[in-house]
């Protein structure tokens, strides 16, 4: 039975790990996170998707995935760690180095190194194939590739199954023994090509994501002041064969989009020009609200609800979430709030504000002068006014459209929508 050893045990790791070892593979599943490593020992899956829960806990089960502190000698390495940038937006790429060179020890020549982090382009070449050169590798002897994961979070097992890869390998070689690999596991088509040529279009994929929807908040931002709603509009702009405008919102959030541009533009800022304004134009958007409501009337001092810390609906997922941007300019502005969420039981701001966050309405909402809905969880969408009466003012901030307005207007709220004029209570 072949040996897989898995780098990084998160959202993209830990399912990735067991889809391999409830495939048959003898899987080794590598974290820094001590807790992390016990939980899974004991059997613990930490992550909310039931059917990343299951997969985790059948392998687990199974004994094919063991999970460690220590890397181990195997036949396949998958490294899957984060790839954040820095708070002057340059790739921070430590954790891949410090992966690769835990692990370097373990590998031995014949052996197929996979990254699977979202990386700027020449990562593959210049960290993976430099640090195991360092390491006193022999580059001939080991097949290296890039292999970019795509998953949505909250069907993520069904996407890593079934989405079609971009494998490309620093020799075509083993770009076509990581495809063969994949798809010992994987129902979706590998396309072979270059480790760079990957690399770039996983950049290409997230910043096309980037860029549409900061189109569509500029499209917004254009029909708050024209005085149109522009979702209608984008209804009728779709008609349109080869027209597919994205929603508007609160911004961008995640481990990838809000962060995958600036590897593009850090690499490329002449040709990026665009990228980086798209990139401030989501950035912007929490603020763009906190300044809507200003203008109805809210004022700094005053106690906000926020309903929603993670970046998209029913996910439990809030790193870099547009909550984090309307924190940080509520921090700054002095208002004091609360944050409500669902399915999030713990925000790692870095905003230097705290999250306060509670999965208790009540305490979000009493005695709140505006409510900003931030995601668009499905309980968020059959909430009634009643609930809101226990508010100090009547005034909500609808970034994702999920309440049904003229019945909290008829109730006497002041409803701000993205992309549409401000719906006042009659007085
Ligand atoms: N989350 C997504 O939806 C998604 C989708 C596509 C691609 N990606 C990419 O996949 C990569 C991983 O993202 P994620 O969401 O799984 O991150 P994550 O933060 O959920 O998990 C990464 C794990 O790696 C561990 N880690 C960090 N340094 C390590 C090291 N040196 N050795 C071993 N483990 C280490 C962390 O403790 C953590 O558990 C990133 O590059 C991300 O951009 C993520």
């Amino acid at each position: 039975m072949k040996k897989v050893t898995v780098v990084g045990l998160g959202y993209v790791g830990l399912p990735t790990a067991a889809l391999i070892a409830n495939a048959g593979y003898k899987v080794h599943g590598v974290d820094v996170n001590e807790a992390l490593i016990s939980e899974l020992q004991s059997g613990i899956c930490r992550l909310e998707e039931p059917e990343v829960k299951s997969a985790v806990e059948l392998a687990l089960t199974s004994g094919n995935l063991v999970a460690s502190t220590e890397a181990a000698e195997a036949d396949i390495f998958i490294i899957c760690v984060p790839t954040p940038v820095t708070r002057n937006k340059l790739a921070d790429l430590s954790m891949v180095r410090s992966a690769i060179n835990a692990t370097a020890p373990f590998i031995r020549s014949g052996n197929l190194v996979i990254l699977e982090s979202t990386s700027p382009i020449g990562t593959t070449d210049r960290v993976i194939a430099r640090s195991l050169e360092l390491a006193g590798h022999n580059l001939e002897d080991i097949d290296i590739c890039y292999c970019p994961e795509r998953v949505f979070p909250g069907d993520t097992v069904r996407e890593i199954l079934e989405n079609d890869r971009v494998v490309g390998g620093l020799t075509p070689k083993a770009a076509k023994r990581a495809g063969s690999f994949y798809q010992s596991f994987c129902k979706g088509k590998p396309n072979l090509t270059s480790a760079a040529a990957a690399e770039f279009s996983k950049l290409m994929e997230n910043t096309f994501r980037d860029v549409n929807i900061a189109l569509a908040n500029v499209f917004s931002h254009i029909a708050e002041q024209a005085g149109v709603d522009v979702m209608d509009v984008i209804e009728m702009a779709n008609k349109h064969p080869r027209v597919n405008v994205h929603t508007p919102g609160p911004g961008v959030g995640g481990h990838c989009i809000p962060v995958d541009p600036w590897f593009l533009i850090e690499g490329f800022p002449e040709e990026a020009r665009l990228l980086e304004s798209c990139r401030q134009i989501n950035d912007g958007q929490a603020e763009h609200f906190l300044r809507l409501a200003e203008k109805s009337g809210l004022k700094p001092g005053s106690k906000v609800a926020i309903l929603g810390a993670a970046y998209r609906g029913d996910i439990d997922d809030a790193r870099d979430t547009p909550t984090e941007m309307l924190i940080a300019s509520l921090g700054k502005a002095g208002y004091s709030y609360v944050t409500h969420d669902p399915h999030v039981v713990r925000m790692a701001l870095h905003c230097g504000y705290p999250a306060n966050l509670t999965s208790d309405l009540s305490e979000t909402l009493e005695d709140a002068s505006a409510a900003f809905i931030m995601t668009d969880h499905t309980v968020y969408r059959d909430l009634t006014s009643d609930l809101f009466s226990m508010m100090r003012t009547k005034l909500i901030i609808d970034t994702r459209r999920v309440l049904n307005a003229p019945e909290f207007v008829e109730d006497g709220f002041s409803i701000i929508r993205v992309g549409a004029p401000t719906l006042r209570a009659s007085a």
